[in-house]
């Protein structure tokens, strides 16, 4: 298996159970990548398998379990001699809502996923980009440029997303290990459904009273994420595969007009951002 695979380009993608991770998985093998898909539970190899060549190799991955990080890693050097081509940093959830309102437990868990499971993963893998010259590509979301009401957790940690890649880009410049963030605006992945599942969750869980202060915000917001326009999951894949195989990769790539409108947002003095959301959202900026 070893000699099979010695000259392909071996890629490891976190959270490819469904949704970007998924799409993305998927391509790379297309494109003749050896894919190694992380998933946290074995039936979700199967799917995958379904869909893809011999080569994809599903990898039981829950980025917040050291164990089980350790584990890929070694499997992963034992059929890539040379090294490792790219990591894809995908997994992450989505958590929404006041802070108020949000569940404490549910934020360490968000940023847990989110923040270290990228830090440790990519810590892990080094040794094997290093050695391949590899890259790394983090997928940030648009609440990673522009930190906007109602996103105060899930904003936080796509910030320390950008930092990460930030950071990172010129601390592995003498390695050749080049690092780029993805940023995603709305996409068509499972993840809306867990995030309106989770909306209904926190309302029918928190005080009535409390609800009731923040009724305009959650409104607006409710109605916001309905009608922001989105796209295929394909078309994320298509942007991670080509951060993946451009020869100069960007810093920085946007996906979709939601990225591109949070992008251009985020340049504006922070005064008028302000000003600007609280009108939309309150219809007129509140007195402190
Ligand atoms: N879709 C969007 O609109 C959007 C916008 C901006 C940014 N993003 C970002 O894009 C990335 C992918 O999101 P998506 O939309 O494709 O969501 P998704 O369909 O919900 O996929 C999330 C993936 O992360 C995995 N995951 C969750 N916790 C994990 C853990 N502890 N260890 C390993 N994997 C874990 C999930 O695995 P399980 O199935 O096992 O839970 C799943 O494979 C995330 O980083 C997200 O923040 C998405």
């Amino acid at each position: 298996m070893t000699e099979k695979i010695h000259d392909q380009r071996v890629v490891v993608v976190t959270g490819a159970s469904t949704g970007i991770g998924r799409a993305t998985a998927l391509l790379l093998d297309e494109l003749g990548f050896h894919v190694f898909a992380g998933i946290r539970k074995s039936e979700d190899g199967d799917p995958l398998g379904e869909l893809s060549s011999e080569r994809l190799e599903p990898l039981l991955l829950d980025v917040t379990d050291e164990e089980m990080v350790t584990a890929a890693v070694t499997r992963v050097k034992a059929v890539a001699p040379k090294g490792l081509y790219g990591l894809v940093n995908n997994a992450g959830l989505s958590l929404n809502g006041p802070l108020e309102l949000v569940d404490v437990t549910a934020m360490r868990q968000l940023l847990d996923v989110n923040v270290l499971g990228v830090l440790s993963v990519t810590k892990a893998f080094l040794p094997l980009l290093r050695q391949g010259r590899g890259r790394i590509v983090n997928v940030s979301s648009g609440h990673g440029l522009l930190a906007i009401p109602d996103k105060s957790a899930y904003a936080a940690s796509k910030f320390a997303v950008q930092a990460i890649s930030d950071s990172l880009r010129v601390e592995l410049l003498p390695f050749g290990v080049q690092v780029s963030s993805v940023v995603v605006g709305k996409v068509e992945t499972e993840v809306l459904g867990k995030i309106e599942a989770s909306r209904q969750k926190l309302l029918a869980s928190a005080p009535p009273e409390k609800v009731n202060l923040y009724r305009p915000l959650l409104e607006y917001f409710d109605a916001d994420v309905k009608d922001l326009p989105s796209i295929p999951a394909k078309q994320a894949a298509a942007v991670l595969a080509r951060a993946l195989t451009d020869t100069r990769p960007k810093r920085r790539y946007l996906v979709g007009p939601g990225a591109r409108k949070m992008s251009i947002l985020s340049h504006f003095p922070a005064g008028m951002r302000d000003q600007m959301l609280a009108k939309a959202i309150y219809g007129r900026v509140p007195r402190a």
